[in-house]
Formats: structure tokens, sequence, C-alpha cells
């Protein structure tokens, strides 16, 4: 075992990619282009051992995720060993397929949170842009019973151009499903959503008046609700603080075990990850050259180095940084102090005005698709 350094403090959550195996196909989604295949996945007694570490670690809130975590059949032994370790354990689930059959038995064995994805208040534009018929309504009764078991519910919706004008309705649905929380999170163009860019990006002035319909709920369901607001990077002044600032709070562990700063690091080429099997968690937040790479503030070029926001936003996204400027050690061009910036707003600004959307090309396991009609939902 390495000596740990005790200048950097633990991280705070572990995000367990326990699949990437879902049965939507969100053009959205976050993972990367190619998915891990079930045949490559961790098996129950090495995440068992995975999350024992984490504790160990100092970790505090697992997110139990995917694709779709209940997906996995052991997902309620995961969970329990979470409640066991006093680990806080959050499911974020699209609330489809097998999820409610596991419901009950994850409350039971001391699930703490529930986060349920929606994709529109609308139900056939919901399950257009999930690509699964029939979504909706289950999604519905899965939100009811979180709430009747007493679990807290947290809705998360992530918006782009195909349902950005649902954004009360959405609020509405929030309120009517019974959730504490819910998070109106604009597009992050990583992943799927990166390829899919043109298809998502809304304009500027309906970005606004989603940004208002917020404010205006927040205050109105206050002591109710809580809304969370992600804005989008395209059209922001500074960029968010990604992950937290790059190996400062969060750890995330792939279907296969490999352990990224990020849920896009992979994008990032000559970067060195290692894995569940063959490092304890801490050695890997501690010692890998991945969690090393952009920790803290020295690897910073200007404007960042000298710029006073260093340490709020950690300058940005570095998988961001590349797919737009090319270079991971780059100030991420959200940014507006990054020479990139106008560029940048210019592409949204022009993706955002184009009359028709292109076509979804729709998540899929074996890579990127050729573009997939979105009236068609499987
Ligand atoms: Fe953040 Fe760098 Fe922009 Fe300053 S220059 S606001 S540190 S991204
Ligand atoms: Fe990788 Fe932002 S997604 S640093």
């Amino acid at each position: 075992m390495n000596a740990i350094s005790p200048a950097v403090p633990a991280p705070i959550g572990l995000l367990a990619e326990l699949t990437h195996r879902c049965p939507l196909r969100c053009p959205y989604c976050s993972n990367p282009l190619e998915l891990d295949r079930r045949s490559g996945e961790l098996d129950t007694a090495t995440w068992q051992r995975v999350l024992s570490e984490a504790a160990e670690l100092g970790v505090l809130h697992i997110h139990l995720s995917g694709g779709e975590p209940t997906a996995r059949a052991d997902i309620v032994e995961i969970t329990g060993h979470c409640a066991r370790l006093g680990l806080y354990s959050n499911l974020i689930t699209s609330g489809v397929a097998g999820a409610l059959q596991k419901l009950e038995p994850l409350a039971d064995v001391g699930l703490d949170h529930v986060q349920l994805s929606v994709q529109a208040a609308d139900a056939a534009r919901a399950e257009r842009i999930g690509g699964l018929r029939g979504a909706q309504e289950q999604k519905l009764v899965f939100g009811r019973r979180v709430v009747e078991l007493g679990l807290p519910l947290t809705l998360n919706a992530v918006i782009h151009r195909g349902n950005i004008d649902e954004v009360q309705a959405i609020i509405d649905l929030a309120v009517e499903l019974g959730a504490r929380r819910l998070e109106i999170a604009h597009t992050q163009y990583y992943g799927w959503a990166y390829l899919n860019r043109a298809a998502l990006m809304p304009t500027r002035a309906d970005v606004a008046l989603s940004i208002a319909a917020v404010e205006a709920a927040r205050a109105r369901l206050a002591g109710r609700l809580v809304i969370d607001l992600v804005v989008p990077d395209y059209y922001a002044k500074y960029p968010k603080a990604c992950a937290g600032g790059w190996g400062r709070r969060l750890m995330n562990v792939t279907p296969a075990g490999k352990v990224l700063p990020c849920h896009a690091a992979e994008t990032i080429p000559g970067l060195e990850f290692w894995h569940v099997t063959e490092h304890s968690l801490g050695d890997i937040w501690h010692r890998s050259p991945a969690f090393n790479a952009y920790r803290g503030t020295d690897w910073m070029p200007e404007p960042c180095r000298s710029c006073d926001r260093r340490e709020l936003d950690w300058g940005g996204c570095r998988c961001q940084a590349l797919a737009l400027a090319g270079d991971a050690a780059a100030t991420d061009p959200a940014c507006s102090l990054s020479p990139l910036h106008a560029r940048i707003k210019d592409l949204a600004v022009s993706e955002a005005a184009t009359e028709v959307a292109p076509d979804y090309r729709y998540r899929v396991i074996g890579g990127a698709p050729a573009a997939a009609r979105q009236e068609e939902p499987a």
C-alpha cells in the first residue's frame, strides 16, 4: 500500500456505473460512445469490495447509476452493502422495465434516495426522446411508488431543444408526483450529447425563458420543492466546476472497473486510468496518473493561471476543452475569458437557428449508429 498524501482530501461521492445496459436510448446520454458490454461488467463481490474501499477512503455518497442500474440482477445486494457500510445510496434510474419490481426490496435493504429521469412532461414527446414506447406511464407509476414507500424522490430532466418549452410542465409534474427536488439540467455536451449537439442545442431566447420559469417556480414553491438549475455551458459567462474540480470530490467507476475522474475522461487521449482489479480505490485516488493530471492549479495555462476564479471553477471542464479546443489543458472555451469563447457561442447560435433539427442518433451499445428517425421509438 502506498503512502496517502494528506494534501488531497477524500472524495465525497462515487458514481458507480453498474452497467451500461439501459432500456432507454436518450440521444443526450453522457455515457461514452463505446459502451461497456455485459460480459465485461464487474461481478457482485468486486463491487462490494470497491464500495468497502470507498467507505474506508471517506466517501459519503454512492450514486448507483448506469445505464440503468436496476438491470443488474444484484442491485439489491449491492445497495444493501452500501447500507451496511453507512454509505448514503442514491439510485439514478429511468424507472422503466424491471425497476418497479426492485423498488420495494431496495427500500427494504436501506436505499436512501431515488433520482428518476423524465424526458418530457408530454408522454409522446418523452417517448420519442427516450426512444421507448410506453415509458412515460411506467415512470409515473414508479415515481408515485417511490413516494408511497417514503423514499425521497428527485426528478431529473435534461433540457434541450426538444423539450425546453415544457419546463413549466415538468415543474408541475414534479409537484404532482410529490418529488422533493427537481433538477432542470440543461444538456452538457459530452458523449452522445456531443454527437447530437446540433439536434439538441436550444436558442438563447428559449434558455432565458426556461431560466425565468425556474426562478418564478422557486419563489412560488419555496419549502415544497427545491429546484436545481444547471445552465447550458455554451451560453454561459463562466464554466462550471466540472465534477466539482478534477480529482477533488468525485470518482467514477465504469461497469468494467476503470476509475475515472469524470464520466467523459476516457475521451482524453494519453491519460492512464487504473482499474479496481489492479489497485485499491485509495491508491487510485491519490496516486493514479489520471487523477493527478489536472488536479489543483499547477497545470493551468493563462488566462486561468492568474484568474481569481481558478479555485472556484478549477478551469472548467477538461473534456469540453479537448472537444472544443483540441487540448484538454486549455481554458474551457465555455468561459468568456477563453480566446475561443466567441467561436463556441456563434456555433451554438447557428446550430440552434436551424429551422428543422437533425434526426437524433440514439444511444446504442456497439457504437454510434447512423441517424435514426426521431418519430420512431422502439
Ligand atoms: Fe475559470 Fe479559467 Fe475562465 Fe478564470 S479564466 S473564469 S479560472 S475558466
Ligand atoms: Fe470530464 Fe468535465 S466531463 S472534466
